[in-house]
């Protein structure tokens, strides 16, 4: 069993789905790339790693990982033409993701489902606990969550899930925990996981979301997790063989997230998040909160 309480620095991104829902938009261009108001969803996950302490960041990319890697790449040419003619702001909007954290890229040659995605990372992880940041949830910096589990993570070992309670007509899209009560109101012990059961199924409401701490046994299980749900490595599956039997990485357990989510892999979600971002920008906000406001009440 590991017990490391190491403090966690490497943050693990995988971007190597094919974002189907998206097309055809996704057809050459990753779906972690399409634009949130002004940057591309990745960036705000890469943000929160960098925030939460974690500057090591590895994105497990697949076809298209071009413009991923040209994204927090240096982009010599545009920085001179906005040098040149003395357009500092958009120059440090240009600087600012080429120099937020330390990147790392694996391919994943196959997207063989998330779980795999992750096993991915184990040569650049090692022995460490590290996090799990995917791209289709933003959660908004105002509400850091990340930083609160690394600390559940420190109190109590094994590894750690982000969880929201959902409608429980909705929880067939999730994968769902059940759950003991701990001391502490936000903190559950998670007994058991099963990917996007049905209502009647569902052990209860609560909705695994895209973050995760992660013991590294979870690669050793990951290695003999056999594909499950659509024939792909499930990553529910081997945290469900952890908190099944805590001797193989430490418990596993939840915390429980009320704060601001948006997912941005739904594409009435992705517009949800998109509207209410920009509403709440001091640049953008005042001018699109009145053209808002009057196309609700005049065209709808
Ligand atoms: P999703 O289940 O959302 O799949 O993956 P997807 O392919 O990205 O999107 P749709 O459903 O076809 O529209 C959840 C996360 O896991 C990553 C995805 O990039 C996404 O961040 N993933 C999934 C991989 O990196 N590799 C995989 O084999 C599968």
């Amino acid at each position: 069993m590991t017990t490391s309480r190491a403090q966690i620095t490497k943050a693990v991104i995988p971007a190597a789905g094919l974002g189907t829902r998206f097309l055809p938009a996704t057809k050459a261009t990753p779906k972690e790339m399409l634009p949130v108001v002004d940057k591309p969803a990745i960036q705000y996950v890469v943000e929160e790693a960098v925030t939460a302490g974690l500057s090591d960041v590895l994105m497990v990319t697949g076809r298209n990982k071009r413009p991923l890697e040209d994204h927090f790449d240096r982009n010599y040419e545009l920085e001179q033409v906005l040098r040149d003619k003395g357009d500092a702001t958009k120059l440090s909007r240009v600087e600012e993701s080429s120099d937020l954290a330390t990147m790392h890229y694996v391919r994943q040659g196959n997207p063989r489902g998330l779980g795999h995605a992750v096993l991915c990372a184990a040569p650049h992880v090692g022995e460490q606990p590290f996090a799990v940041l995917l791209g289709d949830d933003l959660i908004d910096p105002r509400d850091p969550l990340l930083t609160r589990m690394t600390q559940v993570r420190e109190q109590h070992g094994g590894s750690v899930i982000a969880l929201m309670e959902v409608d429980p007509d909705n929880i067939h899209l999730y994968g769902c925990a059940a759950a003991e009560a701990t001391g502490e109101d936000d903190v559950v012990k998670v007994s058991d996981l099963v990917e996007k059961p049905s209502a009647a199924e569902a052990p209860s409401n609560l909705a695994i979301i895209g973050r995760y701490v992660l013991d590294p046994a979870v690669f050793e299980v990951l290695r003999k997790t056999e594909p499950g749900r659509g024939g792909e490595i499930q990553l529910t599956d081997a945290l469900q063989t952890l908190a099944a039997e805590p001797s193989l990485g430490g418990p596993v357990h939840g915390v429980v997230f009320r704060g601001r989510r948006y997912d941005t892999g739904d594409r009435g979600d992705y517009l949800r998040a998109i509207v209410r971002l920009a509403c709440e920008r001091e640049d953008l906000g005042p001018d699109f909160r009145a053209w808002l406001r009057s196309f609700v009440t005049e065209e709808m």
